[in-house]
């Protein structure tokens, strides 16, 4: 099933060369003759890259790779991202250098030198261990976009603690299954965050996952937004309060980690069932984050770098988190939305801050484009240098007013492509590439990919087809938590040795990489990524529901929306009424990004015959296009 996109052949023709300035600036000056290099030798060349950063102990084999698809990296390399990300700069002129500015939505404020920000980690990693966290414990994290969440995770990867977090805006089901799978003993969380004036109450949504999953014994509640919350006792702590007590001094040691040892595990959605727990590690995540970095978006000390995505997804992981401070650079944050009070709030941000990179999904544009141009207009952009995108296939309408408006033609646009599994950016532009609205342009060095048919064969340019990656990266997951055959199966099984991305792509006459869109049954709603079948079982865990099936279809500023079609258990009528209860009923278990746009309710669902709902043909005629071959379709 190939989602929609706007980006169409004719764009092909259009190039847009960077200015000589930006050129000039770049730390990269030649693609070529660097990518040749990586994909000669690969070894020598992530080697160079480790180098780069700090070790305990250099490792005895760059890639061990011999037992495919269980690749490691740097093995027998001891470090902690931590090594990388604090500790060497604390010990430079960098100690002074702002690590963090933050503002809240209601318009606070908070900075974090390297220091200041290495010292709360500090504290906050000795107060875990007093928790009684230990090395390999799983500890939760569901924050709303505050220091502490980053604060949190630099923490656990201190002592050497996977942390998983799970984004601050899903709901009571989705954090409960996280929780449950990483069968973690430790969460931590707040009392509410500030989206668009309001508070979202996290606690609550908190309380009623740990009633579903006992497994948490102690909870660590970070004071954001002071209404008043329920605390258990001998559970519940607040942060403030712990942080208080004599254990928390300001000395910790990081934990050495092995390069394979996992740093954190991230959920995401999948073609069936549920989430599944991507694995990333201390060595090659840290090795991959940091060189992505440092050459697509050419981080300079002097720099004001801001990735406007969640700390919660994979984009903040490795973009607002990691990358960033293994770079020793400047990062701004912001809580809420983009348009509160106004929609001038980003441009206000940039102009206030003096942000030199901005970096945001699609979906961001289109819904500030949307407001006109002036909003913008009134502010100074004049520091940005450089823009980028990620999440989904940017439209050329909203590629071109983001340059125009926003980069006032200045500023190249790198829209990266990559996942949650691969760690870091995989095809995108560097500074000095010439961009095509709507291409992501070439793979990132040491990165092989193909565009091939259903036998694995390479198609011809211009020619539709599945993207697939043939050497392994440093940035790579290595497993599915607790699943390693759901690993192999999802993406090793189809093309054996190469990774299968489960997008489709196309490639030009000029070698540029066209993202088309998912394949399989994961729906990019505004940049999120969210499976059907979670979707669906919210929806028929709903007490009038016998069956449904969730498709994506397109939508003007997200991309995508989740549409619904229901079967009622007898005895339930349809009505408007109970059509919204169940998407409020999906909001309440997923979050609301899960909110289906519309429910449908049917008699019966279009299914194969071996039972399989045909997600395809609903979209088909939703869409109102050809059905295809319904050979399979049972009566
Ligand atoms: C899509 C987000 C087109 C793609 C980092 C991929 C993109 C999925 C782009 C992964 C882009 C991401 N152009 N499509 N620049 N970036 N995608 O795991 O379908 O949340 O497979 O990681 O997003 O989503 P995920």
């Amino acid at each position: 099933m190939v989602q929609p996109t706007a980006v169409k052949n004719e764009m092909e023709g259009d190039v847009y060369h960077p200015s000589a300035e930006v050129v000039s600036e770049a730390y990269i000056q030649d693609y070529d003759k660097m990518y040749q290099r990586s994909m000669d030798d690969p070894e020598d060349f992530w080697a160079d890259l480790a180098g780069e950063l700090d070790w305990y102990k250099k490792w005895d084999q760059v890639l061990d790779d011999s037992n495919p698809p269980f690749y490691k990296w740097f093995v027998g390399g001891k470090t902690n991202i931590i090594q990388n990300a604090l500790d060497r700069h604390v010990k430079t002129y960098r100690k002074n250098k702002l690590a963090l500015v933050w503002e809240g939505e209601p318009g606070d404020v908070r900075t974090f030198s390297y220091f200041a920000l290495n010292r709360e980690v500090c504290k906050f990693a000795n107060l875990l261990r007093s928790m009684g966290v230990e090395k390999g414990d799983i500890v939760t994290i569901y924050l709303p976009r505050i220091p502490e969440q980053v604060i949190a995770m630099l923490a656990c990867a201190k002592i050497g603690a996977p942390h998983s977090v799970v984004y601050g805006g899903f709901s009571v089901e989705a954090l409960a299954e996280r929780i449950e799978d990483a069968e973690s003993r430790v969460l931590i969380t707040a009392d509410g965050g500030w989206l668009r004036g309001k508070i979202v109450k996290l606690k609550d949504i908190a309380d009623e996952a740990m009633a579903r999953q006992p497994t948490i014994e102690s909870c660590i509640v970070i004071k954001r937004t002071g209404q008043e919350i329920y605390m258990e006792a001998g559970r519940d702590y607040w942060y403030d309060e712990l942080m208080g007590l004599p254990i928390s001094n300001s000395q910790s040691e990081t934990v050495q980690m092995d390069a394979e040892d996992p740093l954190f595990i991230l959920y995401t959605s999948g073609t069936t069932g549920r989430p599944k727990g991507v694995v990333h590690t201390h060595g090659g995540y840290m090795v991959y984050t940091y060189s992505t970095l440092k050459c697509v978006f050419d981080i300079k000390d002097e720099d004001r770098w801001w990735c406007a995505a969640d700390p919660g997804w994979i984009t903040g992981h490795s973009y607002i988190v990691y990358g960033p401070l293994l770079n020793g650079a400047t990062s701004f944050m912001y809580e809420g939305a983009p348009t509160h009070p106004y929609p001038n709030r980003w441009w206000k941000m940039i102009e206030n801050y003096g942000i030199t990179i901005l970096y945001t999904a699609p979906t961001a544009i289109r819904g500030l484009m949307r407001f006109g141009d002036a909003w913008a207009n009134r502010h100074d952009l004049s520091s940005l240098r450089l823009l980028g995108s990620v999440g989904e296939p940017i439209n050329p309408e909203a590629w071109r007013w983001y340059y125009q408006v926003v980069g006032k033609e200045r500023s190249p646009i790198m829209d990266t492509w990559w996942q949650t599994e691969t760690g870091g950016f995989m095809i995108t532009p560097l500074p000095i590439t010439p961009l095509k609205p709507g291409s992501a342009t070439k793979p990132f060095f040491g990165i092989d990919v193909e565009v091939v048919d259903e036998e694995g064969e390479v198609v011809p340019p211009g020619e539709e087809g599945y993207l697939v990656v043939k050497k392994p990266w440093p940035g790579m997951l290595r497993t599915i938590y607790r699943d390693p055959e759901r690993y192999q199966q999802q993406y090793w099984e189809k093309f054996k040795t190469k990774y299968q991305t489960g997008d489709s792509a196309r490639r030009d006459k000029d070698g540029y990489l066209w993202i088309i869109g998912r394949m399989d049954d994961v729906i990019k709603v505004s940049g999120y990524r969210l499976g059907t079948a979670e979707v669906e079982s919210a929806l028929v865990s709903h007490p009038a529901v016998a069956e449904a099936a969730a498709i994506g279809l397109p939508h003007d500023i997200k991309g995508n929306a989740i549409h619904a079609y229901v079967i009622l258990r007898s005895g339930y009528e349809q009505s408007e009424k109970l059509g919204d209860e169940l998407r409020q009923h999906v909001g309440h278990e997923i979050g609301p990004i899960a909110k289906p746009e519309q429910v449908g309710f049917v008699e019966s669902l279009p299914k194969t015959r071996s039972g399989k709902i045909m997600r395809r043909l609903l979209r088909a005629r939703a869409l109102g296009e050809p059905e295809g071959d319904i050979s399979t379709l049972e009566d």
